[in-house]
């Protein structure tokens, strides 16, 4: 059910979830301070409790309500990527409900960069939790059709259009002064160590748990199988008797391939743009399986290589 901002609004003060848009995926957004608001995210969900939740908040001045420590280090990686795809891990205030930090001792935060959701959080001056809007373990919503589709009809959504960044933020744990990658996002570890003036701390002994890395995550109903080259993947079609579907990662792709194929550029911002669009539609196609041209291994590629790694854990 489509709602517009005010209705948004209003749903989420009267403690309803409502499907909100971001530059990254859609997000399921309920009251960070309702906790019976936040066990229906879970609910419709159906996410694990110890699955913590990103709180979405309008301005970096709110990180104060939030954080019981914001680093010089922490600001200043705020200050550079904020709004944006990227999401801070931090010390929580004693006051933030266990339910959002599913108990954990740390609070993720994120200002977004989509217009009408930072509106929404402006006018409503709510910060809002907001896991994305699909069941767990399955494919990323990128627009108000996959949400329908993905949570039910019954679900409000307020329709931001298609998500230009088209995959989850990056997610950064911030210590004091030592910062850790905790999830690959468009925001890659060489431009968040050029901002930091140092390179990630790796395997220190208080390692933050990453607890919704879930190995089977972002998957398409149908399985999924990756190609490292064309040649082995049209072989692997021809000599296959089973239906099946393609993405193909290349500029130069043959036009006349007789199965089903969708095709994008090697520019890894257009095809994380377009990447969970290409995958629900040829998910929709009901083939028996999906073959994947993988893009190249280069560090520009590790948060779409990411998706699709685990994407694959379905086959
Ligand atoms: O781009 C995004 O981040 C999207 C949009 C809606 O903002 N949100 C998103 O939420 O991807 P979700 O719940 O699908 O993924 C958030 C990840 C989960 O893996 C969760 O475990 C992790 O963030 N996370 C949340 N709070 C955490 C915490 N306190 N410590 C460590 N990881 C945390
Ligand atoms: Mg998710």
């Amino acid at each position: 059910m489509l709602v517009n901002l005010n209705q948004a609004i209003a749903k989420l003060k009267a403690g309803d979830v409502v499907a909100i848009p971001t530059e990254t995926v859609y997000g399921l957004a309920a009251d960070a301070t309702n906790e019976l608001a936040l066990h229906q995210i879970y609910a419709v969900k159906q996410r694990p409790r110890d699955n913590p939740l990103i709180v979405h908040i309008g301005d970096m001045a709110q990180v104060a309500d939030w954080a019981a420590e914001f680093s010089p280090l922490a600001q200043k990686l705020a200050n550079a990527f904020w709004p944006g795809p990227f999401t801070l891990v931090l010390p929580a205030k004693p006051h933030v409900s266990a339910v959002v930090r599913a108990n954990e001792p740390t609070v993720a935060l994120r200002v977004p960069s989509h217009a009408l959701t930072l509106q929404l959080l402006k006018q409503s001056g709510l910060a809002l939790a907001a896991p994305s809007a699909n069941k767990y373990t399955q494919l990323s919503p990128t627009t108000a059709v996959h949400v329908a589709a993905g949570l039910g009809e019954q679900v409000a959504v307020l329709d931001g259009g298609a998500c230009q960044v088209g995959i989850e933020s990056t997610i950064v744990s911030v210590a004091g002064d030592n910062w850790q990658l905790l999830r690959h996002g468009m925001i890659t570890e060489a431009q968040i160590s050029v901002v930091a003036g140092k390179p990630a701390i790796l395997g220190a002994a208080n390692v933050p748990k990453v607890p919704g890395q879930h190995i089977l995550h972002y998957s398409p109903k149908t399985p999924l199988k990756l190609f490292d080259d064309l040649a082995g993947l049209i072989q692997y079609q021809q000599n296959n008797t089973q239906t099946s579907a393609a993405l193909i990662i290349d500029d130069n792709p043959p036009q006349n391939l007789d199965f089903n194929c969708i095709y994008l550029p090697r520019k890894n911002a257009e095809v994380a743009e377009h990447l969970y669009e290409a995958l629900h539609r040829l998910d929709a196609l009901n083939v028996a399986q999906l073959l994947v041209l993988k893009p190249p291994s280069s560090p520009e590629w590790l948060a779409i290589l990411d998706r699709l790694n685990r994407a694959a854990k379905n086959a």
